[in-house]
């Protein structure tokens, strides 16, 4: 019996101990794979082998939760929800740096660090870049990632362990032999810009409120108590200090720390620099700025540290910020103001913009009075009152936006939008088609004083007549005195109507009238984006005047010869249609030439009269007749081009038997599907290959 026991024990303990091992193999497997496709950006095996593999850990550990470990990559897709967060204290202390805006800034702090360090020498610095996101401390216990916890006050944070866990960059062992007792990673959470829109737009489809920015996003999802949904958000992690170490010797500069770090397996930003002094520093910032539109993630400046960990200990500290690091901002982008009011404007084609009007907030360099609301579902969906604090953004050259709104901040008597009924400017009816999320006056230019103003604006503007000083200004007293309604009425102005108006010497009339002189001497392509046609842009009317070379030609084209055009879909067919069949339109265009304006003779495309012209064909599925070379020869042939897969862009599907999903995706994006009968019509007379 006794022996009996003891062999049936050994047994079960080699099973138990064959399992361990196939158990430890499947971890590191996971984790090399993760690694790979995580970290590396380069997976290793098809997405189902590796959730196959996944599922196999998970269940084999939840058959024996005594192989479970603690850097176990299961415990990534988060775990039961906790009632609230748990405080940690910080070994070491998590400080803030001290900022500097202004290169003055900079070039004192060089000063000081040079004074502290008694040295008259170029200091060897190391730039990081400033991440917009959350300060993290990650504790490794004997090269097992063991707790994290939030900055909180510097002293004291949030234990946030089980929600960094499912950041799939950070490693849940230190790749190393001999790891340190204990390691305190200090770095930045964040949420890359891509990885922002897919979530936002998650939020949008499930009724969810949309986040302002990456920055909220990642707070908003680190402070999940639930990590599943944590687990949903990929956030990623960029170290940037370090807090406790025991049993391994410090690196012997910043640079060195982060070359550890990476070598140890946790992923670095590659961004940085190290450079001996102060005008290296500023070169860096400049630099970046460019860059910043175009980084993956979002940054508010950059952070200069003194590169020796030596030389930062003689410098030390000064109450709680170091002496030997600076952040360097870029000026504010986003800044919190109030609607004083909510107006809205009349465009050239008579769309109704709500405006915010603002409390002056000095953002991104300027002073911002105004910012577009865009149109009415967005101020409901943006949940906006007049009365509100909002957060305003401006982006490089780009009109001021309305981000958000405080909830926090609303005055009882905040006021909500009414759009209102009736044009501001003309009194006519605002019109909202129900396809379109734009309202419009249904004034017209003749009614609208605003549409015309706007149409004379953009007639006279640089990229069309390019009538030297003919601004907005100037063309307001214009309008608003009855001096002017249409663009022909710009060529009749007089010296004496030009030197009556406010502001206007006799010289500048003058040159007014040199510049409408000048004017008349254009292009044809100049000439059709003048007259403001709806979706006709600037590249649209150089294919136009290329493609019909002269007035009498594009008039008089029908939606076929149209739709001929590169570019030219429906739409645009159809609003060339309608403002060349409304007579005070022809009229408007007669009385202009007749006025003096010329152009030089066109010279049309050679291959513009081809029927495949500017269109993207896509084949699929076999055709009767035609090989797949055929066809492709046929289409070029006749100006077309052909592409692989269909998109928004593709003009035409030519489908024959068997067609699979290009067939499918043309019927779902609405994409005409042609049959090689249809084809060959088109092509009529250039059809032998
Ligand atoms: S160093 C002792 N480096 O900025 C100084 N901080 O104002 C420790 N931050 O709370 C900070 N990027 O959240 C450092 N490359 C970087 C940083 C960075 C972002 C944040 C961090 C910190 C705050 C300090």
């Amino acid at each position: 019996m006794q022996e009996d026991f003891f062999d049936a024990s050994d047994k079960e303990a080699a099973l138990v101990s064959n399992l361990a091992a196939h158990v430890a193999q499947l971890r590191a497997e996971i984790n090399r794979h993760a690694h790979a496709y995580y970290v590396l950006d380069t997976p290793t095996i098809p997405d189902a082998e590796y959730d196959r593999l996944f599922s196999e850990l998970q269940t084999l550990e939840l058959q024996h939760p005594d192989l479970k470990t603690p850097d176990t990559p299961t415990l990534r897709v988060g775990g039961t929800a906790l009632p609230e967060f748990t405080q940690v204290q910080h070994a070491v202390a998590m400080l803030s740096l001290n900022n500097g805006f202004e290169e003055a800034d900079i070039i004192a702090f060089d000063r000081r660090v040079k004074d502290g360090l008694a040295t008259q020498q170029p200091v060897e610095y190391a730039i990081d870049l400033k991440f917009d996101g959350l300060a993290i401390n990650l504790r490794y216990i004997d090269g097992v990632f063991a707790q994290a916890a939030t900055r909180g006050d510097g002293f004291t944070g949030e234990d946030v362990t089980e929600n960094i866990r499912t950041i799939r960059t950070i490693p849940l062992r230190l790749n190393m032999a001999k790891p340190p007792a204990i390691l305190d990673v200090r770095g930045e959470v964040l949420m890359f810009k891509s990885d922002f829109d897919n979530l936002n737009a998650r939020q949008r489809a499930a009724g969810a409120k949309e986040f302002a920015n990456p920055r909220n996003a990642a707070a908003g999802s680190l402070r999940q108590l639930n990590s599943k949904i944590t687990a949903l958000r990929s956030l990623r992690f960029f170290p940037y200090g370090i807090g406790a170490l025991e049993g391994v010797a410090l690196p012997e500069s910043h640079r060195a720390l982060l070359d550890w770090y990476r070598a140890i397996g946790i992923p670095v930003c590659e961004e940085n620099a190290v450079v001996q002094g102060v005008e290296a520093l500023l070169e860096f910032y400049q630099a970046i700025q460019i860059k910043r539109a175009s980084l993956p993630y979002e940054i508010d400046g950059v952070v200069y540290k003194v590169n020796a960990f030596s030389a930062q200990q003689t410098l030390g500290f000064v109450s709680r910020a170091p002496r030997f690091a600076i952040a360097h901002k870029f000026p504010a982008q986003e800044a919190l103001t109030t609607v004083l009011d909510i107006e809205v404007q009349v465009g050239r084609t008579g769309a109704i913009t709500p405006v915010a009007r603002l409390a002056p907030v000095f953002v991104g360099g300027v002073t911002v009075t105004n910012a577009t609301l865009h149109n009415e579902e967005e101020i409901q969906r943006k949940d906006i009152r007049i009365g509100d604090t909002v957060s305003v953004r401006r982006a490089g050259d780009v009109i001021p936006e309305v981000v958000v709104s405080i909830l926090d901040k609303r005055p009882l008597d905040a006021l909500t939008f009414v759009m209102p009924t009736q044009c501001p400017v003309c009194g006519s009816a605002i019109v909202k088609l129900e396809d379109e999320a734009i309202a419009r006056c249904s004034g017209g230019w003749i009614k609208c004083a605003a549409q015309r103003k706007g149409g004379l604006v953009h007639f006279a503007s640089r990229k069309a007549m390019n009538i030297d000083g003919m601004g907005e200004q100037l063309i307001d007293q214009l309008v608003y005195r009855h001096v002017v309604t249409t663009a022909a009425d710009l060529y009749k102005l007089g010296f004496v109507a030009l030197a009556e108006l406010d502001r206007m010497g006799e010289k500048s009339a003058k040159n007014i009238l040199a510049a409408l002189e000048t004017s008349k001497t254009t292009t044809f392509a100049r000439f059709i984006y003048a007259l403001g046609i709806r979706h006709v842009g600037e590249a649209t009317a150089k294919d136009l005047a290329a493609r019909f070379g002269n007035v009498d030609a594009l008039v008089n084209a029908d939606e076929e010869q149209l739709l001929a055009v590169s570019d030219v879909g429906p739409v645009v067919a159809r609003s060339l249609r309608n403002f060349f069949s409304d007579p005070l339109n022809i009229e408007l265009i007669q009385q202009l030439i007749a006025s003096g304006i010329h152009w030089p003779e066109v010279q049309q495309y050679a291959d513009a009269v081809l029927p495949l012209t500017g269109k993207t064909l896509v084949l699929t599925g076999s055709l009767p007749t035609l090989n797949r070379d055929q066809a492709s020869e046929l289409i070029e042939k006749n100006g077309g081009k052909v592409a692989g897969s269909v998109s928004k862009k593709t003009s035409y599907v030519v489908a024959g038997d068997d067609a699979g999903s290009k067939l499918l995706k043309a019927q779902e994006l609405n994409i005409t599907v042609l049959s090689e009968a249809e084809l060959l019509k088109m092509c009529s007379g250039n059809a032998e290959t």
